[in-house]
């Protein structure tokens, strides 16, 4: 197979998709770009020398030019939050970082039609901006959006419940972030109901004693936070997660993952990239699934989007996007 994948941003977290990608054998041909080019030189010669481990890969400094001929173009590329900047002035900011990168790589699209995968954050917001600035269909530009988070949930329910989290399916949706919300009324575990196998649970007693969706969704939420503490960044999980989207795209998989794409109507809401649950496969988000809402999650849901919309208004008002 011969896929090429660019990666744009090869910080903490394009650096070890990177990685991920190559020991997953995902991809054929991996380019690497990143304004700073002395670390893609290093990150390139660190790469190369796990070939020896692992299945044919090509790990390569690359340009904007590699583009033409992608199948795949991620962006992780952003600028970090400086001392005594608001988070608007930060978004903003990547805003326009997104807005350059998208421009080159419109430059150097060949015939092709890549999809465009942004991981970086806020990344409902700037997967909306990609989109505008691409001017590629909406299937092509979307976000990793609450990939992360749904693993996160699996893995929390899969340490309270001692089960597998591969029996666990179950989504986070709406914003990557604070308003994000749990859908607990679809989620299953060996295809019962969580309620149902709660009952049945050998922990059950245990959990009881406090309200362990809470606690459970609490962890989710804060996950990114206790880990940036701690370390200053996350990296493994999302690349893992990022590969897991490029699997389902290359492998033209049909897979069903809660990304953020442009909604078209769903729930009654334009004008936005969320996440929902939707079907990926080669050509992108092939369809985007409306599951039924508990009037609780409903709720929430629309708070997400409204969060999302403010912060597109408030950027799309002063003109220059
Ligand atoms: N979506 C998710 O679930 C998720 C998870 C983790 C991190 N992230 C986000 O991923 C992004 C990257 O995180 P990180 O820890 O790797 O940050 P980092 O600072 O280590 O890396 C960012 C990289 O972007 C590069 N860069 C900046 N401007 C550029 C430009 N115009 N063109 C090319 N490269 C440019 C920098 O040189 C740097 O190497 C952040 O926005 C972070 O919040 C998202």
């Amino acid at each position: 197979m011969q896929s090429k994948i660019v990666i744009i941003g090869v910080g903490s977290v394009g650096s070890t998709i990177a990685y991920a990608l190559m020991i997953k054998s995902v991809a054929r041909h991996i380019y690497l770009v990143d304004i700073n080019s002395t670390k893609v030189k290093g990150e390139v010669l660190d790469l190369n020398h796990c070939k020896p481990y692992v299945s044919a890969v090509e790990i390569h400094q690359g340009t904007y030019l590699d583009c033409k001929d992608a199948d795949i173009i991620i962006i992780t590329a952003g600028a970090k939050q400086k001392p005594g900047e608001t988070r608007v002035d930060l978004l903003t900011k990547n805003i326009k970082i997104m807005k350059g990168i998208v421009d080159e790589i419109k430059q150097n699209l060949f015939k092709n039609q890549p999809v465009i995968l942004i991981i970086s954050n806020p990344v409902d917001i700037l997967t909306f901006f990609a989109h505008k600035f691409s001017e590629l269909p909406k299937s092509k530009v979307f976000g990793s959006g609450t990939v992360l988070d749904s693993s996160r949930l699996r893995f929390e329910i899969s340490n309270h419940c001692k089960i597998n989290a591969k029996n666990i399916h179950g989504y986070v949706i709406g914003e990557h972030g604070d308003t994000e919300l749990a859908l607990w009324s679809t989620l299953t575990i060996g295809g019962m109901k969580f309620d149902e196998f709660c009952s049945q649970c050998v922990h059950n007693a245990e959990h009881k004693k406090r309200n362990i969706k809470d606690f459970i969704f609490q962890n989710v939420k804060n996950a990114a936070y206790q880990i940036i503490e701690a370390k200053g960044y996350t990296n493994f999980a999302i690349g893992l997660s990022t590969t897991r989207i490029v699997e389902a795209i290359l492998g033209n998989q049909h897979s069903i993952l809660p990304v953020s794409s442009i909604l078209t109507g769903e729930y009654g809401y334009t004008g936005l990239s969320i996440s929902l649950p939707c079907i990926v496969g080669s050509s992108g988000v092939e369809k985007i699934l409306e599951p039924s809402l508990s009037n609780e999650e409903h709720q929430k849901f629309n708070k997400s989007v409204l969060h999302i919309k403010k912060l597109i208004e408030i950027n799309e008002e002063n003109g220059e996007f």
